[in-house]
C-alpha cells in the first residue's frame, strides 16, 4: 500500500488539525465538523494528484484552452456516523461523485476492552471498474474499514482505491495495509503514536462521532 502522511510537509493543514484535537476548541460542534470537512477537502486535493486524467478543451470567450480533466468514475465511501463531515469535505471537491454509506460501529460484548465490528446499513452503486475513495476520519485498529470494505465486494471491484483518514494510530495503519492490495493508496493527515486499552487513538481526540454530532448512549 501506498501511504501518504500528509503531516510530513508542515502545511495550513496543521492549523485545522490543532482545532480538532484541542480539548477547548474542540467543544464547538460546528466548528468541529467544518474543520473535519476541510480537512476532507485537503486530502482530497492531495488524492486528485494521483487520478488518472483525460485531455478536455474549454472554449472561453476568447479561444480554446486545452486542459486535463480527472475522470469521473469516483465512488465515495464514508462509514456512519463520524464520516459525514469528512465525506462532505470530499464532496466538495469531487462534486460529480457516486456516494456509498456503510453504517460500522463497535459492538462490546461482556469486556469493554474488547469489541467487534457490527456492518448494518449498506447503500453502494456498482464499483465494478471505479474509482472508490474509502473514508473513516479515526483509523484506530484499521477493522472498521476492512470490514467495510469486505462488505462492498459483492457490488464489483474497482479499478483503484484509495483511503483517507484523518488520524490514524500505527497498528491500524499496519493493519489496512496488510489487508489490502499493494497498489491501494492511503491518505492520512497524520498518524498518532499508539491505541489505548478501549482502542482510542492516542493523543487522537476523543471519539470524532461524539464531537460532530453529540453524545450517544452506549450499546
Ligand atoms: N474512533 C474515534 O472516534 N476515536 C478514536 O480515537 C478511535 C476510533
Amino acid at each position: 500500500m501506498h501511504i501518504h502522511n500528509l503531516s510530513k510537509t508542515p502545511s495550513i493543514l496543521n492549523s485545522f488539525m490543532s482545532e480538532i484535537r484541542d480539548k477547548t476548541i474542540q467543544k464547538d460542534s460546528m466548528r468541529f465538523r467544518r474543520n473535519i470537512e476541510r480537512i476532507g477537502e485537503i486530502l482530497g486535493y492531495e488524492l486528485s494528484k494521483s487520478l488518472s486524467y483525460d485531455d478536455y478543451k474549454t472554449e472561453t470567450p476568447l479561444g480554446i484552452s486545452n486542459t486535463v480533466l480527472h475522470k469521473k468514475d469516483i465512488v465515495l465511501c464514508s462509514i456512519l456516523r463520524a464520516g459525514v463531515p469528512l465525506h462532505n469535505g470530499l464532496l466538495n471537491y469531487f462534486d460529480a461523485a457516486e456516494n456509498a454509506f456503510i453504517s460500522a460501529y463497535r459492538q462490546h460484548k461482556h469486556n469493554p476492552e474488547s469489541f467487534e465490528i457490527i456492518v448494518e446499513y449498506l447503500a453502494c452503486p456498482s464499483l465494478e471498474n471505479k474509482t472508490l475513495i474509502l473514508a473513516d476520519p479515526m483509523l484506530a485498529t484499521g477493522q472498521s474499514m476492512v470490514a467495510t470494505f469486505e462488505a462492498l465486494k459483492p457490488f464489483g471491484t474497482p479499478k483503484e482505491i484509495h483511503l483517507v483518514s484523518v488520524i490514524g494510530a500505527q497498528e491500524g495503519v499496519d493493519y489496512v495495509s496488510k489487508a489490502f492490495d499493494e497498489n491501494a493508496h492511503l491518505w492520512i493527515a497524520v498518524v498518532d503514536e499508539t491505541l489505548n486499552e478501549k482502542g482510542y487513538i492516542i493523543p487522537g481526540l476523543g471519539d470524532a462521532g461524539d464531537l460532530a454530532f453529540g453524545n450517544k448512549l452506549q450499546q
